[in-house]
């Protein structure tokens, strides 16, 4: 069966038809800001200086992001914390929605996320929690467009994921509902 672009098989009781099943991921993984395509660099820029914007007295973990629409609009976003604290909501999540109130039914093209942790530097890109991937593949399959994914910390190796369904195999969607 082929769903969300992963071939699987349920296992049932017979132990003779269970099969392993694996899943491949592919992404591009560039040494440094300074590879990447323009537009990519731009957009991760952007998200370097959302960063700056964030609320984030309890954590002190600065995240950025950066959406580009594709009618060429460009927002950024950070994360905002709250006392209370599953009530903080992350940069991704921020940046989406504001794109999606702002310019309603435009898709985004890609979204960069940067991370700072005034604690150490991080030298590896800041992946999204899960929260975030689903928040990704719901804008995509409510889009039908894939969304380009660029993640990066405060310093080193930049990862680019072409689909954000890439960073959450077997997501739920709407499909079971
Ligand atoms: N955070 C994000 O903004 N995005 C993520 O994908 C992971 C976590 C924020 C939430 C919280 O404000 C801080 O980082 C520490 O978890």
């Amino acid at each position: 069966m082929i769903f969300n672009n992963y071939l699987y098989v349920w296992p049932t009781d017979n132990p003779i038809s269970m099969k392993k099943q694996t899943f491949h991921t592919e992404f591009i993984c560039y040494d440094s800001l300074d590879e990447l395509p323009e537009s990519d660099r731009q957009l991760l820029l952007l998200a370097k200086k959302s960063l700056e914007n964030s609320y984030s007295p309890y954590s002190n973990f600065k995240v950025g992001a950066a959406v580009l629409l594709r009618n060429g609009q460009l927002f950024g976003g950070s994360n905002y914390e709250n006392a209370s604290y599953p009530l903080c909501i992350c940069a991704e999540q921020t940046v989406l929605t504001t794109a999606a109130n702002m310019h309603p039914g435009v898709a985004p093209l890609a979204l960069a996320v940067a991370v700072r942790n005034p604690k150490r530097v991080i030298d590896r890109p800041g992946l999204p929690c899960g929260a975030c991937r689903q928040v990704i593949c719901e804008t995509e399959v409510k889009n039908k467009q894939p969304i380009r994914v660029i993640l990066q910390g405060e310093t080193g190796s930049v990862f680019v994921f072409e689909n954000g369904l890439d960073l959450l195999p077997l997501a739920f969607d709407k499909t079971f509902l």
